[in-house]
């Protein structure tokens, strides 16, 4: 395993988290193996949020770390809050309502890492530096981070908040490219030159944030795994020539090519199964070649100019 720093104290992180929004429904045994299977990897990393499947993804963990305490420790847990009842909120009265409900869910007195999910219209920053000031002053939050942030809304942020923004996290996968194809395509013309999220990449980049990717394996907003579907016959012969030459499985490629990017990259898995979680902990061994690295986004069905 890879590991990246992680925050002020820069907490050794494993390139490869575990995204924990679909194990609400994962029975102890089943959620014991899955988290062992990821510790056996090196992977130390935890990803959660106050409404996976209602709080019972929390929970899950929360039952494991009831019956062997010292697991929590084997760990860097993260969670999220934000999104509640149809809006999205950033205020003070609720980020600490929120964390509350997030530690007891998960029996543990803190937390290593809190993002903001979704980013608040109405966002007060200095409501944000009081809530965080709270959760780091009692103990219960160590590092701080946003997801789904552009640029601007992190500087707006940092105009009153004064703990570090660690991380940020975003949707990126192979199928799923507009934060690198504005990049490409500056000064075009033409759609893929639309900048949607302000150079978020370069930003974490010159910050020395982490970037989380979620729904790796996705195609545009939960459109189902690009792996194995006929709409990416291109990509997936690539991959399969790829995979082939390193000896892995595709889906290895597929994770190492978010990695490639030359930022503090850290790729959120959403498998639930054990063999998927070792194909994605190789990914953290394999460094693609400029060329196999521009191949794959070429064959993803991107032009470049
Ligand atoms: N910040 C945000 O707004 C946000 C939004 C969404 C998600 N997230 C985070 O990102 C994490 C990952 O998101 P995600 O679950 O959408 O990511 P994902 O890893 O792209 O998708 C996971 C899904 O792909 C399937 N899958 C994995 N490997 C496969 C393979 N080789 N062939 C076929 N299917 C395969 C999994 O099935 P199996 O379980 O059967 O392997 C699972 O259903 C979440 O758990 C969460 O922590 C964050």
């Amino acid at each position: 395993m890879r590991y990246i720093e992680y925050g002020s104290e820069k907490t050794k992180v494993s390139c490869i988290g575990i995204g924990c929004m679909r194990i609400a429904a994962m029975d102890e045994n089943t959620a014991e193996s899955f988290v062992q299977t990821a510790l056996e990897q090196g992977i130390n990393f935890f990803d959660h949020a106050d409404i996976y499947g209602g709080g019972r993804s929390e929970q899950v963990f929360g039952k494991l770390f009831q019956k062997d305490p010292s697991l929590r420790d084997k760990m860097f847990l993260q969670s999220k809050c934000a999104i509640h009842d149809g809006m999205f909120d950033f205020s003070k009265e609720y980020i600490l309502k929120s964390v509350d409900g997030i530690l007891e869910r998960l029996h543990t007195d803190h937390l290593d890492a809190l993002l903001l999910h979704r980013p608040d219209a109405l966002m007060e920053p200095q409501e944000v530096q009081d809530a965080f000031d709270e959760l780091h002053k009692t103990g219960k939050v160590k590092n701080f981070g946003v997801s789904n942030c552009n640029r601007y809304q992190m500087d707006l942020l940092k105009t009153k908040v004064t703990y570090a923004l660690s991380a940020d996290q975003m949707q990126m996968s192979i199928a799923h490219t507009p934060m690198l194809d504005a990049g490409f395509n500056v000064n075009m013309a033409i759609d893929p030159s639309i900048m949607r999220d302000g150079g978020t990449l370069e930003y974490c980049r010159i910050n020395d944030m982490v970037v989380q990717t979620w729904s790796p394996l996705q195609i545009g907003y939960f459109g189902g795994v690009f792996l194995n579907n006929e709409k990416y016959g291109e990509l997936n012969e690539k991959l399969d020539e790829i995979a082939a030459a390193y000896g892995v499985e595709k889906d290895t490629i597929a994770y190492a090519w978010l990695l490639r990017y030359p930022a503090k990259m850290q790729v959120i898995t959403g498998t639930t199964t054990p063999a998927r979680i070792q194909s994605a902990a190789k990914a953290a061994d394999i460094t693609l070649t400029r060329k196999e690295w521009y191949d794959l986004y070429k064959a993803a069905g991107n032009r470049l100019p």
